[in-house]
């Protein structure tokens, strides 16, 4: 567990943070946190200590014995500021005093004109993978966990969320003051916070929901069966070991889709679609509870152990709750994602492994799906290798020895290969973790959901245009799948045909029209510019955004348009998503 994280400067020789305890006041009109930080060491500790910063302006260090000695070294573009601090001998206990930046890249400041409501403004952090050190100075790897209470004083009127438990509200003259604890230890990028115009509606014993006020009634109905999906959950992984499982309302410029944040799940409000078709997203971030909150990944570089098991898990709830027909149509179309993603890369790139070194690799810049869809894949063939009782024992056994602690791939594999010790002779491990593209067999997927669509797709290959009837009814996994699998390009007039038959014209689905535009853009079908234009401005999550841009800048007739349009939408989106899309369409040469 000492492996050295490359996206840190933490050095565990020197000490161990263990609790923290913050006092935090947001001002809106400055766009600034200032946070004074209590930190609790592991052991006494002496001389340096070294922590991660970004952009931090450090007002002060002091310990019980007076001022601490610092110093802030040149920023590294992807690691920020080091830290040192000098502690005195035997430092248990030390404090420091800053301001974040109006900059900060861990967090969204929205207008009020920028929220459902308009009235107020909006307040979120974003900590994943790397942007919690843009808050406070802390050993910013997921390798380090620390429990935390919190004071956040915000204006009267406004409400702050944690994603810990809320222990208590007062009003002091001006200023609304909450107080949170997170008795169970996360690592850093798990801290999170939100303030605004806030409202909560409990949707069942341990679940509800928190959003502003119009927004509320719509997301307590479209995330009804958060109960059952819980319970759903504990009987796959095990207890639920949060207590609560709430779920925050966010913006449409929140740049994922959902944030695992432990107790409170930070969603997009773009899959609030008014019949529960997305909500599967929910399941995905659920799973995290066990799948990367209980157990972490030790180091970005490891990513694929979190977001690989989440996959995973997530496809058997689903498949619990919904059905294998269901379950592996979702799989295939995930796959789907998996091979475009492994073709732009490149069969033999280096990004294409399940764990490769990642130093000197922004991690919101490496994103893509290989460490969720390649990750899932390698479970289920072992899973498949193994039978499935005897895995999902293993997966009891996996959680049950690691909760609460981080680790590395290598710490999997050895406990895999202990535990399941025929699992090395029957799947090619060393491919399936360390080599690039995919590894060989395949596990085999199939559903009926599926062969109505290889159906239609053939028909259109064989000049038949589908009829609206039948697709309109399909789920919206059948819907993609269908865009998905289409020739690369089609007459721009069966654009506008099969934009009908699927009722694309009319819907709100974002990653639908994610799938159509794409077709429409490669098919020269023009006349969908002014929703390419709302999609661009509305749609935060930037792994879709980048893509779209991609596609805009890869094509001959629009590829002029690309930049002006992410010039005209960029001031509303997320930082995050803003310096990713820019990054794809710089790469794209535009
Ligand atoms: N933890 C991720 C989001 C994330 C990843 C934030 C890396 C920052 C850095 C979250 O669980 C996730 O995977 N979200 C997906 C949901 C989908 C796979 C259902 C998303 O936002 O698209
Ligand atoms: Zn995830």
């Amino acid at each position: 567990m000492s492996a050295h994280d490359p996206h840190s400067y933490a050095d565990f020789s020197q000490g161990r943070i263990v609790h923290l305890a913050f006092d935090i006041s947001v001002d809106f009109s400055s766009r600034v946190l200032d946070i004074a930080t209590q930190f609790q060491l592991q052991a006494p500790a002496t001389g340096p200590l070294h922590l991660d910063s970004r952009n931090l302006e450090i007002l002060w260090v002091r310990c019980a014995g007076g001022p601490v000695a610092f110093e802030k070294h040149a920023s590294d573009p992807i690691l920020g500021e080091r830290l040192c601090l000098q502690l005195p001998a035997g430092t248990e206990q030390f404090s420091i005093g800053c301001r974040t930046s109006a900059q900060a890249d861990a967090l969204q400041w929205l207008a009020p004109q920028h929220t459902a409501g308009g009235a107020h403004p909006f307040l979120f952090s974003q900590c994943q993978a790397i942007h919690a050190r843009s808050l406070f100075p802390c050993q910013d790897t997921p390798s380090v966990r620390f429990t935390y209470e919190a004071r956040v004083s915000v204006p009267a009127g406004l409400s702050v969320v944690m994603a810990a438990e809320r222990t208590g509200h007062d009003r002091d003259g001006e200023r609304d003051l909450f107080t949170f604890r997170m008795p169970q230890p996360i690592p850093s990028y798990l801290f999170a916070l939100a303030a605004g115009d806030l409202v909560f509606q409990r949707i069942g014993e341990r679940t509800g929901v928190y959003a502003e006020p119009s927004v509320l009634e719509a997301a307590a109905w479209e995330f009804g069966e958060n109960e059952q999906r819980l319970e759903a959950a504990e009987r796959l992984l095990g207890p639920y070991l949060w207590d609560r499982y709430d779920l925050l309302i966010m913006p449409p410029s929140f740049p994922y889709g959902g944030m695992e944040n432990p107790r409170l799940t930070f969603v997009t409000p773009l899959v609030i679609l008014g019949d529960r078709s997305r909500t599967w997203l929910i399941t995905h971030e659920l799973a995290h509870a066990w799948t990367g909150n209980l157990i972490t990944n030790a180091t970005w570089e490891d990513f694929w152990l979190n977001e690989g098991w989440t996959t995973y898990a997530d496809s058997r709830i689903t498949e619990a709750l919904d059905g294998p027909d269901f379950a592996r149509l979702g799989d295939l179309l995930s796959v789907r994602d998996l091979e475009e993603d492994l073709r732009s890369f490149g069969l033999t790139s280096e990004r294409t492994c399940l764990h490769a070194s990642m130093r000197g690799v922004d991690p919101d810049q490496a994103f893509s799906v290989v460490p969720y869809i390649k990750g899932f894949l390698f479970l289920l063939s072992l899973e498949r290798a193994a039978g499935r009782q005897a895995f999902d024992e293993f997966l009891r056994r996996y959680i049950s020895a690691f909760r609460f602690q981080s680790i590395t791939t290598e710490e999997f594999l050895s406990f895999l290969r202990r535990e399941l010790p025929d699992i090395g002779a029957k799947v090619d491990l060393d491919a399936w973790v360390y080599r690039p593209g995919l590894a060989e067999p395949l596990p085999e997927l199939s559903s009926r959901l599926f062969e109505q669509v290889s159906l239609r797709v053939a028909d259109f290959s064989a000049g038949h245009l589908p009829k609206g009837e039948e697709m309109r009814k399909w789920n919206p996994y059948q819907k993609g799948l269908f865009l998905k699998m289409l020739p690369e390009k089609i007459a721009p007039a069966d654009c506008q045909q099969i934009e009908r038959s699927l009722g694309l014209h009319e819907t709100r689905d974002s990653v639908l029209l994610y799938e159509f535009y794409r077709l429409a853009i490669r098919s020269g079908y023009q006349e969908c510019l002014p929703g390419m234009e709302r999609f661009a401005a509305t749609v935060g999550r930037h792994y879709y955004l980048a893509r779209f841009f991609r596609c805009l800048a890869e094509n001959e007739w629009s590829r002029d348009l690309a930049r002006p349009l992410f010039e005209r939408v960029r001031s509303g989106h997320h930082p995050v998503t803003a310096a990713v899309v820019d990054h794809m369409l710089t790469q794209a040469g535009v």
